[in-house]
């Protein structure tokens, strides 16, 4: 499904069978963290590979072993953003996708009253004309999200998309106002937030899940 809300900011929930039967797993309570780490690499791989479907590319000249082709090839320089902890988890299958991409990091916490993130850490390289994607599996209230995208649109990138695995309406509509030329892939658009602002049915904790903690 691919929708337009608002203006400009479009969101793909990623149709698949094999993210679907992932996605079952990851919900699941009874996985374990080295299986869940495996089963993030394995999602993130298909929606990684769905955010590039359009990244803009440029004719090349390519000798085959025969003669001489027209072929493209990406156009722009990439940088990958994975927010910490939790966008960790799909930082090794994005670089198996595109091994040319610089990496930046953004350290960002929820507070476990308020729910408010803020800012740890953050190491980004040079993002001007430059495409972006953010990684981090869970868009709940947007908050987290909101201040990386604050932090990576001040650097003037060319274009940024967000891929994360689960998303709320909230984070959504959040990201929606703040941000009309974003681009977000996700596997999954969930119910609502409950009143810790956690994502349902949603997986729980990702960070927690994933390392286990
Ligand atoms: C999780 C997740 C997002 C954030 C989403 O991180 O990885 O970054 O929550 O929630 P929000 O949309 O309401 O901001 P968390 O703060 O739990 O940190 P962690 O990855 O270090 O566990
Ligand atoms: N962060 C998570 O890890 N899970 C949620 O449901 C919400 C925020």
């Amino acid at each position: 499904m691919r929708a337009v809300l608002g203006r400009s900011m479009s969101y793909t929930i990623l149709k698949h069978s094999l993210a679907e039967h992932i996605l079952s797993r990851l919900r699941d309570v009874g996985t374990d963290p080295e299986t869940y780490r495996r089963l993030t690499k394995s999602i993130s791989q298909l929606l990684i590979t769905e955010a590039a479907r359009d990244l803009p590319t440029k004719s090349v000249t390519i000798q085959t072993p025969l003669e001489a082709t027209s072929c493209k090839q990406l156009a722009d320089d990439l940088v990958v953003i994975p927010v910490l902890r939790a966008g960790l988890g799909m930082l090794e299958a994005a670089l198996d996708i595109l091994p040319g991409a610089s990496v930046g990091y953004l350290g960002l916490e929820r507070n476990e009253e308020t729910s408010a993130a803020s800012a740890y850490y953050s190491k980004l390289p040079e993002i001007k004309d430059k495409m972006v994607i953010l990684l981090d599996p869970m868009l709940a209230t947007g908050g987290s999200a909101e201040q990386a995208l604050d932090r990576i649109y001040s650097g003037q990138p060319k274009n940024v998309k967000l891929v994360c695995i689960v998303a709320a309406p909230e984070g959504m509509n959040l990201l929606e106002t703040r941000f009309p030329q974003l681009d977000i892939i996700c596997a999954a658009l969930d119910r609502e937030l409950n009143s810790k602002k956690y994502i349902l049915p949603g997986l729980g904790d990702f960070g927690d899940r994933l390392y286990g903690t």
